[in-house]
């Protein structure tokens, strides 16, 4: 299956999965890495991979539906069927949706529903959880609130920083997304009403 990541900063998600594609764990393929940011870390991570990397400017767009329906025509001329959001930190219109059914996925740094949105890590030191973790989803056109698919929790250790807590969630989610990609494209994840069924491995 070919996969469209699409990332704003670092990639360290991107790379993740990409380690995954290299040792055969994932059956798929990186075939376009789309930012909106021009100096974003993951544009690198795509050209020293060899994968075709844009940076598309929103600023060159009227609207965000014009922007998103840019994004998605890139990712349909190169045959893109998988939508991975590693860290892309812009809300997509239904338009986009649309053009993807049930194809398009993001990872969330808490427990959602708790602490949607913006600083997740910061959100849950300050509200004082003792469990955090991370959340795979499907993109709904809400904020971070769509069917979840899987998660993994840490504990939230007493003198806990949000760049440490911040680092145990990072390294769960290396291992929980590439997992998922993969098992979407093995078919063992599908969608019923607004709820995942997911056929683990035995
Ligand atoms: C991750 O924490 C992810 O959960 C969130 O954005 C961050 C992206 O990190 N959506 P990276 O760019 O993959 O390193």
């Amino acid at each position: 299956m070919k996969i469209a990541v699409l990332a704003s900063g670092r990639g360290s998600n991107l790379a993740a999965i990409l380690a995954y594609i290299k040792e055969h764990k994932i059956n798929g393929e990186v075939v376009l890495i789309l930012s909106d940011k021009k100096d974003a870390y993951a544009l690198e991570i795509a050209a020293q991979a060899g994968i075709t990397g844009k940076f598309i400017d929103p600023e060159q767009y009227s609207h965000r539906r014009i922007y998103d329906m840019a994004l998605a025509e890139e990712i349909r001329a190169i045959g893109g069927e998988l939508v991975v959001l590693a860290g892309f930190m812009r809300m997509l219109s239904p338009a986009f949706l649309a053009a993807f059914p049930q194809r398009v996925l993001n990872i969330h740094p808490s427990l959602l529903p708790s602490f949607a949105g913006l600083q997740a890590q910061k959100q849950a030191l300050d509200y004082g959880v003792k469990i955090s973790g991370c959340t795979v989803h499907f993109v709904d056109s809400g904020m971070d609130s769509g069917p979840i698919i899987a998660q993994r929790a840490v504990p939230v250790l007493e003198g806990d920083t949000v760049e440490k807590l911040t680092a145990r969630i990072l390294w769960e989610e290396h291992q929980l997304y590439p997992q998922v990609i993969g098992d979407i494209i093995e078919g063992r994840i599908e969608l019923k009403g607004n709820k995942v069924v997911y056929q683990k491995e035995d």
